[in-house]
């Protein structure tokens, strides 16, 4: 199902006073009415369109929000959703998502979120050691010239095929070593996990191909098997056709909750017409969920209030 707007069916305005209040006193306020009702129906939206596909939704009608406010909004509406998890060693909750002039892969640390890249179809934090996030947020503060869309395919859609190839399935439920893209002493060199595992009652995918080439380099590290390497191939191949492939643009002032589980995203390469306003920028957490559920959306885990408006 590939429509031009993919988030057209999925997309739910925020009440503007409502999002300056949780920009300004959302987090000092959790007790009050207003506020839990938010995030019940937040709550809502996760059971409703991460829980069975089409794996995201979108929070729109924020364009009215400054930078900052902007970042105080991202990290109060994640918080409601569920447990904000670091995205870097230094603890860091909210990174911003900017061509840093990087290329994926570059040095010990160069990673696609700092570059303008497009392609990689990956999931969010595979490389990382530890908890991963179960949903990952964009705001998008500025949108590039051109380019800069979002990818996603389905891991179910993948599955589907995958099926009718048994060695490759079974290849891809081995244990890799990702390059943990980090330098810090005593960060590992390596984290290794499967690309595909059945987990908490779901399928889930780690993945960025990139990682899994450069942390099979280290010297510490086995080669990958020829069939592995076979598997991984088919993979790919599968995440780049176009059918299986929706693409959307984020507008400014628009925040998108993409499940992190069942989710493998990229973009589209962005260009710039020039540095004027500052290029493309995008506000990103990362969240984890109670892990018997996987559903329960913390203040949201209640009844769905969802009417269509975030209120
Ligand atoms: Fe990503």
């Amino acid at each position: 199902m590939n429509s031009n707007d993919p988030f057209s069916t999925v997309r739910h305005p925020v009440d503007r006073a409502l999002a300056t209040a949780v920009a300004e006193d959302g987090e000092e306020d959790v007790r009050a009415d207003w506020y839990r009702e938010f995030g019940e129906t937040l709550g809502g939206h996760v059971r409703r369109h991460l829980d069975a596909r089409p794996g995201y939704f979108v929070l729109s009608g924020l364009d009215h929000l400054s930078e900052e406010q902007a970042r105080r909004f991202t990290v109060a509406v994640s918080r409601l959703a569920g447990e904000l998890l670091p995205q870097d060693g230094a603890g860091a909750l909210l990174r911003d998502v900017r061509d840093r002039g990087v290329r994926l892969g570059e040095g010990a640390t160069g990673r696609y979120s700092d570059s303008r890249q497009g392609g990689s179809l990956h999931t969010d934090a595979a490389h990382r050691p530890g908890r991963l996030p179960d949903i990952f947020t964009l705001f998008c503060v500025r949108q590039a010239s051109s380019g800069g869309a979002l990818v996603t395919v389905h891991v179910s859609d993948l599955l589907e095929i995958l099926r009718g190839h048994p060695e490759e399935l079974a290849a891809l439920r081995l244990p890799v070593h990702f390059d943990t893209r980090d330098d810090t002493p005593g960060v590992p060199l390596t984290t290794e996990r499967p690309v595909l595992e059945f987990t908490d009652g779901r399928e889930r995918m780690y993945y960025l191909r990139d990682y899994i080439e450069i942390g099979h380099r280290h010297a510490h590290v086995p080669a990958l098997t020829p069939e592995q390497v076979k598997a991984l191939d088919l993979l790919d191949s599968l995440l780049e056709r176009r059918d299986l492939q929706t693409h959307g643009r984020l507008a400014p002032g628009e925040m998108i909750f993409i499940d992190n589980r069942s989710i493998v995203h990229g973009r589209t390469a962005f260009d710039e017409d020039g540095p004027v306003d500052g290029g493309r920028l995008m506000l990103r957490t990362w969240i984890g969920l109670p892990a018997r559920h996987g559903a329960g959306a913390g203040a949201g885990a209640g009844a769905d209030t969802d009417a269509g408006a975030v209120r």
